[in-house]
């Protein structure tokens, strides 16, 4: 064991293989022949980008595990000091019409499955027109540019602006319960608001973090827990959005209250500017 804080470690070994990752991703757009634990077909970059940061991030002194998206086990790993979970590649079905996705991470001080309230940093990479990392600790959020393996920090502290202007909602409008259909009219019928939606959770939630509104991938009618997963998506997102001043729900509270049971659990997610979550959670009681 090492006095380095395991955290900068986790996170300087993600910033760093990210331009690895993006440049990866050419001659990896097929299909693997394998589903992950929730069932959904994996891409060959998913697999491949999953074991990248296996071998890196459970080697690092600190890490006692390491659970991504893309496997049905955690790696249990030789220290004890932090656990790191990881969507290699978010929104992958992208790949295929070459648009945005990202790679999402969150670091926690209890073993997996943990609650949000154990997280102590998360973030995401966007492979956007270039790469950038938006990170959270302590509190405040950081916005980088990587490239060749250096990170540039672009922003600090930022906030959600205060005027929201973006919304993005997933899944099939049919399969929207009532009232959260009904929310979303209120949405779209406020002039100021206008949609963006992109297929990957990490862009659209980028877009809100850039320019305020809300993005969610609620309950669905036949699948109440929605389609994101917990530990790997809907927790480090809520965390660092939090940080910059918004809020996240499950639909009834901050999704970093939420109780995990599995490490695959799902969770409805809403997440952006205060004043609509609140209003989100005001329609759905
Ligand atoms: O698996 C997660 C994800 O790819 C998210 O990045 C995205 O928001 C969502 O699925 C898209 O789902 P759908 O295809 O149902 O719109």
């Amino acid at each position: 064991m090492t006095d380095a804080d395991p955290v900068d470690d986790v996170v300087a070994t993600i910033a760093r293989s990210a331009t690895e990752i993006r440049q990866g991703l050419v001659g990896r757009r097929g299909k693997a022949d394998a589903e992950n634990p929730s069932g959904e077909t994996q891409a060959e970059a998913d697999v491949w980008a999953d074991e990248l940061l296996a071998d890196r991030l459970s080697s690092i002194d600190g890490v006692a595990q390491y659970a991504s998206e893309e496997r049905s086990d955690i790696v249990d790993c030789e220290d004890d000091r932090i656990t790191v979970a990881v969507d290699p590649l978010d929104g992958s079905s992208n790949l295929k019409s070459n648009n945005t996705m990202g790679t999402v991470f969150g670091i926690y001080d209890e073993p997996l499955p943990a609650p949000g309230s154990a997280l102590v940093a998360s973030g995401w990479i966007l492979y956007g027109p270039i790469t950038t990392m938006a990170y959270a600790r302590d509190g405040t959020v950081t916005k980088y540019e990587l490239t060749g393996g250096e990170r540039t920090v672009v922003e600090e502290d930022v906030t959600l602006p205060e005027d929201p202007l973006v919304y993005g909602f997933g899944g099939r409008v049919p399969d929207w319960p009532d009232d959260f259909r009904e929310y979303v009219r209120e949405i779209e019928s406020n002039p100021d608001h206008k949609l963006r939606y992109g297929g990957a959770m990490i862009g659209d939630v980028n877009q809100v973090l850039t320019y305020g509104g809300i993005f969610a991938y609620p309950a669905l009618e036949d699948s109440p827990r929605g389609k994101l997963r917990l530990q790997f998506e809907g927790n480090p997102i809520a965390y660092l959005i939090e940080a910059a001043g918004g809020r996240s729900s499950d639909g009834r509270q901050s999704i970093l209250d939420v109780d995990p049971t599995d490490v695959h659990d799902r969770v409805p997610l809403h997440v952006g500017n205060a004043d609509l979550i609140d209003r989100l959670e005001d329609a759905l009681e």
